[in-house]
């Protein structure tokens, strides 16, 4: 588990890094709230990012789990996703390295290439630890360049960069899982990484570098027949339009808030207790349509709050959230006394369909 548990940290922590740097820069930067551009292009990355790290969190759990990876694959757009990670990366590349004393360009050359049949996080995972290694490389001034393009039936990313290079022998083991020639700085799960995600892709991974002149590496990847599936659609919203009143049991003044938020937006009313006691109360005095109840509460907990709601009140449906920490030991069970299990973060849209599924399920 250990270095499965560090190889998580390390693709969680570069998810959570443009969350920082953009949530930061939203703060720090004078007058940047007057710049609704601006504004919107840094929360969607922030979105983006939390999916990422959402995801990440995902790959735990289906470890536990019967592998259902194939579902995940879709058809992606390499280009797309390089401009992603260019803007992702970008608080790490440009604005970190500045404050170092380093100027960083990136520069993309990006050709009409088809789609590959991919994993996008893993993939966005993947270039990010190669853009942030070439950051690492570049001691002053540096380029970073991203090529694609297509041959036959293969597509192919360069990474290339004029930094400090590679010599033979880090060259021979840089894929090794945790060598780093970066030591208290590195985890040397970077490349380990990227190479688990070509291989998932079916792709391969090629490094060229001279110590001193730079590095190139080429990834490539079967490129998508016409013949594959397309990206699913997402759900599209179908708001449970009925007027519904909820108790809404949590102790955390984060997700109340956001759950207010999504709650208004749709037009439901709602009232909060802060533990399974106090929610038991405020049960017995009042009506609800649905009951919404956090997992791991003190004192009473959100799975002995479903079991005696059901007791009283049987044809009230149950939504049960639950953090970080307990997907790992509930591996994506739903125990029987709720109807629905939704793991946090969470996302408007799953939230809705969690309410919409649920309430039709009782009427
Ligand atoms: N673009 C690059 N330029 C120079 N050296 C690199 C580059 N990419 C990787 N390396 C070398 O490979 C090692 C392993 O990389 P990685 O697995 O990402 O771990 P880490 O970055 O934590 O050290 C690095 O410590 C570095 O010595
Ligand atoms: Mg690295």
């Amino acid at each position: 588990l250990g270095q499965l548990a560090s190889g998580i940290a390390h693709d969680f922590n570069n998810a959570l890094m443009p969350i920082m740097g953009y949530s930061d820069l939203l703060l720090t930067v004078p007058n940047i709230l007057n710049d609704l551009e601006k504004v919107k292009k840094y929360l969607e990355m922030i979105r983006t990012s939390s999916e990422d790290a959402k995801d990440v969190v995902d790959r735990l759990r289906s470890f536990y789990k019967t592998q259902s990876d194939k579902e995940a694959f879709i058809k992606v757009d390499l280009n797309n996703i390089i401009h992603q990670v260019v803007n992702l990366t970008k608080p790490r590349w440009k604005d970190q390295s500045l404050s170092n004393g380093v100027t960083i360009d990136i520069l993309t050359d990006l050709n009409d290439i088809p789609y590959i049949n991919g994993i996008e996080s893993e993939l966005r995972e993947a270039l990010t630890n190669l853009i942030l290694n070439s950051v690492d490389a570049i001691k002053l001034n540096g380029i970073i360049i991203l090529r694609t393009y297509c041959n036959g039936d293969t597509v192919t990313v360069n990474v290339i960069d004029n930094g400090c290079g590679m010599t033979d022998a880090v060259l021979s083991r840089c894929f090794d899982p945790f060598f780093s020639t970066k030591g208290e700085d590195g985890t040397g799960l970077g490349l380990s990484v990227v190479y688990g995600v070509i291989q998932r892709h079916k792709g391969s991974i090629d490094v060229k570098s001279k110590p001193g002149e730079g590095t190139t590496f080429t990834i490539s990847f079967p490129a998508l027949k016409n013949d594959i599936k397309e990206k699913k659609e997402q759900k599209t919203t179908d708001v449970y339009l009925k007027p519904l009143h909820i108790l809404v049991v949590d102790d955390d003044p984060i997700v109340r808030e956001i759950i207010s938020e999504f709650l208004e937006k749709d037009g439901y009313t709602y009232e909060f207790s802060n533990n399974g006691r106090e929610g038991l109360t405020k049960f017995k005095s009042n009506k609800f349509d649905l009951v919404i109840t956090d997992k791991a509460m003190p004192d009473i907990s959100g799975d002995q709050l479903a079991s005696i709601l059901r007791e009283i009140s049987p044809q009230t449906p149950i939504i049960m959230l639950t953090g970080f920490g307990s997907i790992m030991s509930s591996a994506g069970e739903i125990p029987d006394t709720v109807d629905c299990l939704l793991s946090k973060p969470l996302k408007l849209q799953d939230f809705r369909n969690a309410i919409r599924d649920v309430m039709e399920k009782y009427n």
